[in-house]
């Protein structure tokens, strides 16, 4: 059963660029691309999404654009209305104020809901979580595998059973990598503004037809 699922929403420059349009168009599509994707993730039961929005390496890119990723990101937390719990993780209180006050607010707003839990990963980088968290269990003198799970970001959050990425690419850019050591891997050749209910199905599909040996 798919409890868990994360994706790694790559494609959305390309998407824009395909179509004469600035990248900036295209992390706005993305976000109707998610929208459409969470739907979905719903009528299949899957309790937890966790979304790549923004890695630390992507401060790398033109002020420009990331500016643009933040405000889709500030829009949606400002008028987020419906039934899901939203979550972040990542370095949030180094964004720029507007930014990090949008996170806030909706996660106060949404703590209540019974809907499925979204958890965006902002300004996140996987092992400077670990790094954290393996600092945190070291002042507690713990040096388990369990020490350092419970201090990682997604610590509140069930197993992490599957991480897709689309746009073609086959790697995991920093994301969740203690929580994906035995998720199923599933890569996209779609761009992910073009992501549709039917892909979700498929991926559903996919998931339910691997074997998962965990080592045994
Ligand atoms: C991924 O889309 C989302 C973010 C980095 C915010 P990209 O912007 O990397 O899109 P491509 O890979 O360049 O097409
Ligand atoms: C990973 O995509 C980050 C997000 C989807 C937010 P990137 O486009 O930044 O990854 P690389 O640079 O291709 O590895
Ligand atoms: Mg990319």
């Amino acid at each position: 059963m798919l409890g868990h699922i994360g994706f790694i929403m790559d494609g959305n420059g390309r998407w824009a660029t395909a179509r004469d349009l600035p990248r900036t168009e295209g992390y706005k599509e993305g976000l109707n691309a998610l929208k459409r994707v969470l739907n979905e993730c719903a009528v299949h039961g899957i309790k937890v999404v966790s979304v790549y929005a923004f890695s630390t390496e992507n401060n790398g890119r033109p002020s420009q654009e990331i500016e643009a990723i933040f405000k889709v990101v500030t829009e949606f937390n400002r008028s987020y209305d419906g039934d899901m719990k939203i979550l972040y993780m990542g370095d949030i209180d180094s964004l720029p104020d507007y930014v990090a006050e949008s996170v806030y607010f909706i996660e106060q707003k949404t703590a209540q809901n019974s809907g499925l839990t979204l958890n965006i990963a902002l300004n996140y980088g996987a092992r400077a979580d670990i790094v954290r968290a393996c600092k945190l269990a070291f002042d507690h003198a713990d040096f388990t595998d369990s020490a350092i799970e419970s201090r990682l970001a997604s610590a509140s959050l069930p197993p992490l059973d599957a991480v897709v990425r689309t746009g073609g690419e086959k790697r995991l850019s920093n994301f969740m990598l203690y929580e994906s050591a035995y998720s199923e891997l599933i890569f996209l050749d779609k761009l992910w503004p073009d992501m549709t209910e039917n892909d979700v199905d498929a991926i559903v599909n996919e998931f339910e037809s691997r074997i998962r040996k965990f080592g045994r």
